[in-house]
């Protein structure tokens, strides 16, 4: 039921400052990831073993043999298809079936509703009982699959550590350690460690899990952003000293 008001809202605050940085902030990240996707090289860096979370695992005979830590298994890829769309599915499904980023994008791109207490300019809500939304709830399966990547990128990050210490091992660590929090923190996995549950006492071991990942869950946003902007700043600093732009500062060699 909606109000039966004239005017659009009766809010007087910059209600929407939040959706339009939003807006703004997905549109460029997105930019930068297809850019760097379809570029299809300077994504590792053979003398430190970096290897750009944008391209992990690299499955297919393009892939460098040094970097491809898991083999090549897939054959060459059609056309302009680079590496990473074999994984992007997964990481993009991930985050687009995320509860948090569901708000932001249903908010900034569709404005439905635009901002609390502000009316939507669609006539009719169907909510996310209809085909495609209703493929929102395959987020659970997404989270499995990015919870495998993210074990494939601390494998990335600690198999840097044996040439040495620089700022990119640095900075692959700091990003799996975001990436970490912010797989950790799903609804999802906060579901899996204590959901269904009719006794916590009963279940000592799962309770625990349910209220570590709750703390983490109540910074759900903050952890979405903070490791979508840190894996692209990530994937600049590989991109950066595997093209020769930079050097990267040793602390051990
Ligand atoms: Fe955001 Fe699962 S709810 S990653």
């Amino acid at each position: 039921m909606r109000a039966q008001i004239d005017r659009r809202t009766l809010r007087t605050d910059r209600w929407w400052l939040p959706p339009l940085v939003t807006a703004v902030g997905l549109l460029l990240i997105s930019i930068y990831a297809a850019a760097r996707t379809f570029m299809g090289e300077y994504y590792w860096v053979d003398e430190y073993h970096y290897l750009t979370p944008m391209y992990s695992p690299c499955l297919s005979q393009e892939c460098l043999p040094a970097a491809a830590h898991f083999g090549r298994p897939l054959p060459e890829l059609p056309g302009f298809l680079t590496p990473p769309v074999v994984i992007l599915p997964f990481l993009l499904g991930f985050r687009v079936t995320c509860y948090y980023y569901r708000k932001a994008y249903y908010r900034a791109a569709w404005l439905s509703p635009p901002a609390c207490a502000v009316a939507e300019p669609h006539a009719k809500y169907t909510g996310e009982t209809r085909f495609p939304l209703i493929a929102q709830n395959l987020h659970r399966y997404f989270f499995y699959a990015a919870s495998i990547l993210l074990l494939i990128n601390v494998y990335d990050a600690f198999y840097a550590l044996g040439t040495g210490l620089g700022l990119g091992n640095i900075v692959l660590l700091v990003n799996v350690g975001l990436l970490g929090a912010y797989t950790l923190s799903c609804h999802s996995c906060r579901h899996i460690a204590g959901g269904r549950l009719k006794h916590f006492s009963k279940h000592p071991i799962r309770y625990r899990m349910w209220t570590f990942v709750s703390k983490l869950n109540a910074r759900h946003m903050q952890l979405a952003w903070a490791s979508l902007i840190f894996v692209c700043l990530t994937d600049l600093y590989v991109a950066l000293v595997a093209s020769g732009t930079i050097a990267d500062p040793r602390i051990i060699n």
